[in-house]
């Protein structure tokens, strides 16, 4: 596995895979590829949001988030290769990543997929509101 910072030209591929997962979001409506470019040109590129691209091999198979400001983190597995470990190992590479930092999630109630999977990656509740709050300290 490896993990590649986002340019511009990957910009649809995080596109596709944040549209295709979009019923586990706080924001479910799709994004489009005008919106997609704005947030690169006005949040990506000033350094607000860091993004790395998952590869197996050639593969892309999906991405994570993390805004620097807040610690939260995000992770997004294209469906078709969800299930395989692929969020997992994801996720434990990028956090090698975010030594020093109190990292977040927060997640729906009910997706549970996200937050086993934080649970396995060494995550604890911090708070139960309308959404789950994890965190972990790297
Ligand atoms: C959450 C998500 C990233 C998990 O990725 P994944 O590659 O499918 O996960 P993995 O195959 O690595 O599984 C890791 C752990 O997650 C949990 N998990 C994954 N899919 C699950 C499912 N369908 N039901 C219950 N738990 C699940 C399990 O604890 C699993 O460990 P196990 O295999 O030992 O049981 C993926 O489902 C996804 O992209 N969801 C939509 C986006 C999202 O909700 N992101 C989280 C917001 S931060």
């Amino acid at each position: 596995m490896k993990l590649i910072e986002l340019t511009v030209d990957d910009i649809e591929k995080i596109r596709h895979t944040r549209n295709a997962v979009r019923e586990w979001l706080f924001n479910t409506g799709e994004i489009t590829r005008d919106q997609q470019v704005n947030w690169f040109l006005n949040t990506y590129s000033r350094n607000f949001e860091v993004v790395y691209l998952f590869y197996d091999g050639e593969t892309y198979v999906g991405f994570c988030k993390f805004d620097p400001n807040t610690g939260i983190i995000a992770i997004m597995i294209e469906p078709e290769y969800q299930q395989l470990s692929y969020g997992y190992k994801c996720l434990k590479m990028f956090l090698e990543k975010c030594k020093g930092h109190k990292i977040y999630a927060e997640i729906k109630i009910n997706n549970i997929p996200s937050i086993n999977l934080f649970i396995k990656a060494g995550f604890k509740v911090e708070s139960i509101k309308d959404y789950i709050t994890m965190s972990r300290q790297m």
